[in-house]
């Protein structure tokens, strides 16, 4: 089975098709294409993500992207001369893409010249994220499932992140990357820690969620990105401050200068809070008189010393109140290495296996949606053209 997966929820356009094949073994997944085209260098100037901008650049670059999937795939091939559209289908086309003008140019001229891709099923990122964002990728999957007449399964973004960590990467086949798929022992719990959500999700069963700690304010992610702008650093401020933390590491100084609250580190809940963290270090800079590379070192080390000691406890808390077997972990702030280190520890210290995505798959990708739209297939899920783009979509 050949999967399309689309994800436009923030400010990635990805595309990604990926093969699934059954061996002794269980199924093996084959990335036959996989591309992104990251926007983060139009948002550098608003500081941040700028929705109807983000919006646009999908509009603009989702087509040429497909193609050039479709291309490393070899699954691109033009017909021998361009066809008009059959009424029926443009009339439907223009319908499913009344407000995305650009993007139903550039998909009629696609629909004229190539031939149908041999694509059995879109998977495609409903929610949650930036509504005008995932429309765009929503009203696309919509035009090509009625084009060629391919099923389309509404995927949750969240999810997306959750089972990509069970991809184990095999070694290449005719220079495609292979994967095969981890086992999970239930219990498990997900942690996901993104730009949008800090979450804590227990699973009992497959793709059965429960959502039992989450945050009362600011995400991970969002507590970076704001003291990273705070420490004058650019968008987005995760990566950053990642480095600036590593760099005071690597010196090895003793002396602490910063101390950082643990926000809600003894609260008898599984709720994390990040904005009391964030303005006790606003504070902190107003009282210095001068900021120096140095002093952001300091400061990105001790914040991120905070957020990992909160991630940590609450998480062991978690582990512990629900006889958890399996460590997940997801999205955007798993990239970064001392997290990632330190729920690694966390695992062994438990005694309990962990499912932790590569780095290139942990921010926003499209393998991601691909890999939950195989999986609700197989469990199941019925194609549909009948839903909606939803920003706050939950688990
Ligand atoms: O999952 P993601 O790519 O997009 C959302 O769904 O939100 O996550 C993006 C977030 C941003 O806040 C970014 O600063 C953060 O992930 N991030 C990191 C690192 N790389 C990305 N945070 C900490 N350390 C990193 N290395
Ligand atoms: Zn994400």
């Amino acid at each position: 089975m050949k999967i399309l997966g689309i994800e436009t929820s923030c400010d990635e356009t990805a595309v990604c098709i990926i093969e699934t094949n059954e061996s002794k073994d269980g199924p093996v997944l084959t990335v036959l294409g996989n591309q992104l085209y990251s926007q983060i260098a139009k948002h550098q100037e608003f500081g941040g993500v700028f929705p109807m901008l983000a919006k646009r650049e999908h509009a603009k670059n989702l087509v040429p992207l497909f193609e050039k999937c479709l291309k490393e795939a070899d699954l691109f091939k033009l017909k021998p001369s361009p066809k008009t559209l059959t009424k029926k289908l443009e009339k439907n086309i223009e319908k499913i893409l009344e407000r995305e003008g650009e993007l139903l140019i550039e998909l009629k001229k696609l629909f004229k010249t190539i031939e149908k891709p041999n694509i059995d099923a879109i998977a495609v990122t409903n929610g949650p994220g930036l509504e005008p964002a995932l429309w765009v990728g929503v009203t696309f999957a919509k035009a090509l499932g009625e084009a060629w007449n391919i099923s389309i399964i509404p995927t949750n973004h969240m999810e997306g992140h959750i089972v990509v960590s069970s991809l184990l990467k095999r070694t290449n086949i005719k220079e495609k990357t292979n994967y095969q798929i981890s086992e999970t022992k239930y219990p498990a719990l997900a942690l996901l820690i993104s730009g949008g959500h800090t979450q804590l999700v227990l699973i009992k069963n497959n793709l059965k969620y429960k959502i039992i700690g989450g945050t009362v304010d600011d995400a991970v992610g969002e507590a970076y990105d704001k003291v990273a702008r705070m420490l004058g650093l650019p968008y987005p401020g995760g990566p950053q401050i990642s480095q600036y933390a590593d760099a005071w590491q690597k010196k090895n100084i003793s002396i602490q200068t910063f101390k950082f609250p643990r926000p809600m580190l003894h609260s008898k809940n599984l709720n994390f809070s990040f904005s009391g963290l964030k303005t006790s270090v606003l504070y902190k800079l107003k009282e210095l008189k001068e900021l120096t590379e140095e002093i952001k070192q300091e400061i990105a080390f001790e914040f991120q010393n905070a957020v990992i000691d909160v991630l940590i406890a609450k998480t062991k808390t978690a582990i512990m109140e629900n006889e958890v077997q399996t460590l997940i972990a997801g999205g955007g702030v798993i990239a970064n290495k001392d997290i990632r280190i330190a729920l690694e520890k966390l695992a062994e210290e438990m005694k309990i296996n962990i499912l932790i995505p590569e780095i290139s798959a942990s921010t926003d990708n499209a393998l991601m949606i691909a890999v939950a739209g195989y999986m609700n297939i197989i469990a199941g899920k019925k194609s549909s053209t009948d839903f909606r783009a939803s920003g706050n979509l939950s688990l």
